[in-house]
């Protein structure tokens, strides 16, 4: 059995924040660093080791800040440098790490470098980003942009059209290019050397590119797909060694790929134990089990039976040659409870215990997305007013222009997967605008904040909150959380997923959760409860949505 190697990252919870929708400390309705800083003493108080900070660089917003205009400053709407400064100090003074997002597949359209790389054919920057000309009186080729429309846009100035997989304002960056890299790296050490904790690496799986750009030959939708020519390119495992040996070695950091649409094989190369290359990757597998007719988009719940073979099948894929990060919500996703649990009244705080209790316990870095901890439910916005989300928005424009749903299934697609579920002011007591803003919210705050915020739970033992941090002190005390080897138990349970963590020659966990709102036969182990959501426990079954730790050995 291969030993772990005993590292701070591995021992961590790390706590996500969207800074727009976390606090706004000046009532313009955006949230900002200073609100961050005024409610360390609550991440504190949750137990959380780190955060990983969403984008807070300077950014014109076409992606809230995943379109970044100059990697060496803060956005104007979120405060200064020196805000920032005074952030990290006082989350370090705390003992909570920094963990920065870096998006470098693409730039702003505004950043310098692709100012100058517009100007002309001959621009020294013009490397920088792929530019082509038109084929056939068209786009290059025929892929499509993750937001809708084509991923080409012309430019006429220079009579060619340049590539971007996300918006139109968000060019992508041609890794081929060493000086693309000396300037990303340059500007990862800066980072560093400012004393900063880590790096969450957006869509890094996408930045070396086939070089010829084919054509999808089989397009499914409107567009052609542009994975297959893209993720996990010809040279990104070289990139990623590369960018190890010049910024990331002989540093202490958290480094984390997003890397969509990969398998156990590649995941072992970007998170592999020798650590060559990057500490861990978020995969996206489990959060993709209900494909809809057109990408993601559907109003169907993914099955107990989907979801645990997916997780256990990167439990024990990765075991023992790279480490894995536990996530069930973040920016981009719905609320975890809403999408795996139950978000009624009777079931909401039931159910987003169990959930939690059977993803920290697993073997990993598990993340929180804020107000996950409370048990936060999707927004559903019934209105198309009400949604701000540049993909929400795109993909209603080209799925209903094309009638590939009505607006009425769009529209319901949107109410359980879109990204702006998760974008909501974080909720923080009753009062107006649940205490996130003085001003006018930049997004509407969930009606439900009066009953779900963070105020009414702190000082509650019996809440989402209290339950959290029960399960962070577990993971800082007991060793088999963090290295025990994960042991899939019930495989074929059509309503319990049950695991094993097993620290050898030392002792063993066990993990019951009940992913139904009924009663079921269930015959868990005895031994000594560490935690569960429910205060009495029945032999032989599982109460709803009842999950249960135990010492078994
Ligand atoms: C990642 C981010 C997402 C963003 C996209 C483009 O997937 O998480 O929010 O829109 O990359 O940067
Ligand atoms: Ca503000």
């Amino acid at each position: 059995m291969v030993k772990e190697t005993k590292r701070w990252w591995k021992e961590a919870v790390v706590y996500q924040i969207y800074p727009r929708s976390f606090a706004d400390s000046n009532g313009d309705g955006i949230g900002d660093l200073n609100g961050i800083t005024a409610h360390l003493d609550y991440l504190q108080l949750l137990g959380v080791d780190a955060i990983w900070l969403s984008p807070v660089y300077q950014s014109p917003n076409d992606d809230n800040g995943y379109d970044i205009s100059d990697y060496r400053d803060i956005m104007d709407e979120f405060g200064t440098m020196e805000d920032f400064d005074r952030m990290l100090a006082e989350a370090h003074k705390r003992g909570i790490r920094i963990v920065m997002d870096l998006v470098v597949n693409h730039t702003s359209d505004e950043h310098a470098w692709f100012v100058e790389s517009r100007k002309s054919r001959e621009n020294p920057y013009r490397d920088f980003y792929f530019w082509r000309d038109s084929k056939d009186g068209r786009e290059p080729n025929n892929w499509g942009s993750c937001f809708g429309g084509s991923a080409w846009e012309y430019d006429e100035a220079t009579d060619q059209y340049y590539l971007h997989l996300f918006s139109k304002k968000q060019p992508d960056l041609n890794w081929d290019n060493p000086a693309v890299r000396d300037a990303v790296f340059d500007m990862m050490n800066w980072w560093c050397d400012k004393g900063i904790d880590g790096f969450r690496m957006d869509v890094i799986s996408m930045i070396s590119k086939e070089p010829e750009l084919p054509d999808d030959p089989a397009p499914k939708g409107l567009y052609g797909d542009f994975n297959p020519f893209v993720n996990c390119g010809p040279r990104v495992h070289e990139y990623i060694q590369e960018m190890n040996r010049r910024v990331l070695s002989g540093r202490d950091l958290l480094t984390v790929g997003e890397t969509g649409n990969i398998s156990i094989e590649e995941a072992r190369r970007f998170a592999n134990a020798d650590e060559s290359e990057l500490g861990m990757i978020f995969q996206f597998e489990h959060v993709e089990l209900t494909p809809g007719r057109a990408g993601k988009w559907t109003t169907e719940k993914p099955t107990l039976a989907a979801l645990r073979k997916s997780l256990n099948k990167w439990q024990t894929g990765l075991e023992g040659c790279a480490w894995n990060s536990l996530y069930l919500d973040n920016h981009d996703q719905p609320r975890a409870v809403s999408r795996f649990g139950n978000d009624s009244p009777e079931f909401r705080v039931r159910s987003a215990k169990m959930l939690a209790t059977m993803l920290h316990m697993m073997k990993g870095t598990p993340y929180i997305y804020q107000g996950e901890e409370l048990g936060m439910t999707n927004a559903g916005f019934v209105s198309l007013e009400d949604y701000r989300d540049i993909e929400s928005l795109g993909t209603y424009r080209d799925l209903v222009g094309a009638g590939v749903y009505t607006p009425e299934e769009m529209m319901a697609c949107l109410q359980e997967i879109s990204r702006d579920n998760a974008r909501t002011p974080m909720q923080w007591n009753d009062s107006e605008n649940a205490g996130f803003t003085t001003g006018t919210p930049w997004i509407r705050v969930n009606d439900n904040y009066r009953e779900i915020n963070a105020a009414a739970q702190v000082d509650d033992p019996d809440s989402v909150f209290s339950y959290y941090r029960a399960l962070i002190r577990l993971r800082h005390e007991d060793p088999a959380v963090v290295y025990g080897t994960f042991v899939p138990m019930l495989e074929e349970d059509p309503a319990v997923y049950a695991y094993r963590r097993v620290l050898e020659g030392d002792h063993t966990l066990a993990v019951y959760c009940n992913f139904t709102s009924e009663e079921v036969p269930c015959g868990w182990d005895c031994g000594e409860v560490l935690l569960s959501n429910y205060a009495g426990h029945k032999a032989d079954l599982l109460q709803p949505y009842e999950a249960i730790v135990l010492r078994v050995g």
